[in-house]
């Protein structure tokens, strides 16, 4: 059993119906893969979550991953094996928070919009951690280049 967590951003509006459209393509196609899960639109930022035999999921990710209705997929969690369905009776319970933008679902859309903030910076930061290392590396072995020559 393989679970994963992401988050992502629409890359342009969907209406209801394309939301609507998109989780019965989702459901039909986890019922006959024992995937299950759950999904949330705020309008702005999708958050799904998926679980099911390790092989399925990663077809599926791989899919998903690519898939041009959303930008900026990121993965908050995968966990592996010894795990038990969080949502056994979903193939892929779909709540579009854009139809009910009430008092009653902002903090749930404000919690979604805070995590997809904050891994886009993490993101950003560790982009940047890898190329000044990088950088110190190199000029570390042109460093080493140069004395060798005796430059
Ligand atoms: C946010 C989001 C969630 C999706 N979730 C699923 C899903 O749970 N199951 C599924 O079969 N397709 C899902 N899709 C659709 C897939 O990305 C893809 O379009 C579909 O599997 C068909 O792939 P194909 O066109 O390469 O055959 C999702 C797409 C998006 C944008």
């Amino acid at each position: 059993m393989k679970r994963v967590r992401y988050v992502s951003r629409f890359r342009e509006n969907m209406s209801p119906a394309a939301i609507q459209a998109l989780a019965r393509e989702a459901s039909e196609f986890n019922s006959g893969h024992q995937i299950t899960g759950a999904l949330l639109a705020t309008g702005q930022i999708f958050f799904q979550m998926i679980e099911g035999p390790r092989q399925e999921i990663d077809a599926l990710w791989s899919r998903i991953k690519a898939d041009p209705r959303h930008v900026d997929v990121v993965i908050l969690s995968s966990e592996e094996g010894g795990l038990s369905r969080l949502c056994p009776d979903w193939s892929m319970k779909t709540i579009d928070l854009s139809i009910d933008a009430s008092e009653a679902t902002l903090p749930l859309r404000t919690l979604i919009q805070l995590i997809f903030d904050q891994h886009k910076i993490i993101d950003s930061a560790v982009e940047a951690l890898e190329k000044a290392t990088w950088n110190m590396l190199l000029k570390a072995e042109l460093n080493d280049m140069e004395r060798i020559a005796g430059m």
